[in-house]
């Protein structure tokens, strides 16, 4: 009956601590694949931003996709084979940052459906309210 209890126990902490280095993972092949152009923060001089921050990229993700699974599905199609036609961005942002190179190349399908995953999870945060909060200047 004890062990039986400490072996749940047991399970438990195994099945928590693995999810989380899952988290961990995802994360680290983010920073290392794509933070390059993405930044996980709201970049302070936008001069220097290559590609729509993570926060607006998932606000606009999750309006057209509120679904996990169709999300990550879509995510790992575009990252691979983007295209103006699929893009759920908006129009200005493409003109502005230029269409996103695939990266076939760079990343797994395997390596994407979990940064996808990690992305779904975590952005944008709870009190990320749009970019320029209707301040236009930030689309030139
Ligand atoms: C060389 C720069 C660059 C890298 C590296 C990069 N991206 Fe992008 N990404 C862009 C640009 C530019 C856009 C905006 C234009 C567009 O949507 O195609 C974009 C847009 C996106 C979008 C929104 C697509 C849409 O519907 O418009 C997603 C999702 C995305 N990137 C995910 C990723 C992931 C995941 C990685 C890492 C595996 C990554 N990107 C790496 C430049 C990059």
């Amino acid at each position: 009956m004890k062990f039986n209890t400490r072996l749940l126990t047991l399970g438990v902490v195994l099945t928590f601590s693995s999810s989380a280095i899952a988290n961990e993972t995802a994360e680290s092949l983010f920073d290392t694949k794509c933070s390059i152009c993405h930044s996980k923060s709201r970049p302070s001089d936008m001069s220097k931003v290559l590609a729509p921050a993570l926060m607006g990229i998932m606000r606009h993700i999750k309006m057209s996709y509120p679904k996990k699974d169709d999300a990550v599905k879509f995510m790992v199609d575009y990252v691979l084979e983007p295209s103006k036609e699929k893009a759920i961005c908006m129009p200005q942002k493409i003109e502005k940052f230029g269409l996103m190179p695939s990266q076939k190349e760079n990343v797994s399908k395997d390596e994407l459906t979990q940064i996808s995953s990690w992305m779904f999870d975590n952005f944008p945060s709870t009190n990320f309210r749009g970019m320029g909060h209707g301040n236009n200047k930030v689309i030139r």
